[in-house]
């Protein structure tokens, strides 16, 4: 299931990330203030359990988190999602998928995972700024369910119809938030407006 995350400020930071003028450090300000935006609502239902705490004046009932989050950035334009969440969520684990696209068959190839031994009861949320064909998140949601994950979702940033739809008929028990669903891809496989390759925008490989 797909949710757009409606908010003015998801809309400004999009079209900065979008402007070709905005340089390396700009684009991964943004990244991260955009991804902190979307936390919340992918967290949404987040379980927690109450705790004992004491103010400097009484004793109250607090809230920790229930099972710590695993945060799954697909290598590696999801890297720059990270730190959002990591700004707005205590003690998560981060652990890494590296998939790249094949240029010729646009079709993802995993080539490095590294997660902690027992996750599988945990929320994992997969970091995939731009799910174009949905094929390395597609590969990844297959990846992770193999594994024992029960808990997933997905964030993106800007989303393709064509990956949205794939995602949906392969794995339609698991939301995507997304701040934006775009027009469509191009014969490349990029994201029409788009904002061009999101590895390259954050790390000025462009
Ligand atoms: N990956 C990107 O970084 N950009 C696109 O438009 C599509 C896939």
């Amino acid at each position: 299931m797909l949710i757009v995350v409606d908010h003015p400020l998801v809309k400004v930071h999009i079209s900065i990330l979008r402007r070709q003028e905005t340089g390396t450090d700009a684009f991964r300000q943004h990244l991260t203030a955009l991804t902190r935006l979307l936390a919340f609502p992918a967290l949404q239902d987040l379980q927690l359990t109450p705790i004992s705490v004491r103010t400097p004046l009484a004793e109250t009932t607090g809230y920790r988190v229930q099972k710590m989050l695993v945060l799954v950035p697909v290598l590696r334009a999801g890297l720059g999602m990270v730190e959002g969440f990591r700004d707005v969520v205590p003690d998560t684990v981060v652990s890494h998928l590296g998939m790249y696209r094949d240029h010729r068959t646009l079709k993802p190839i995993r080539y490095y995972s590294n997660f902690p031994a027992s996750y599988h009861d945990h929320p994992v949320i997969l970091l995939d700024p731009m799910l174009a064909t949905g094929g390395s998140a597609v590969d990844a949601l297959d990846y992770l369910k193999a594994e024992g994950a029960r808990n997933i979702r997905v964030v993106s940033i800007i989303s393709a119809p064509e990956g949205v739809k794939k995602l949906e008929e392969c794995h339609p028990d698991v939301r995507v938030y997304t701040a934006q669903l775009d027009e469509r891809l191009n014969e490349l496989g990029y994201i029409i407006p788009g904002l061009g390759d999101a590895g390259d925008r954050q790390f000025g490989t462009v």
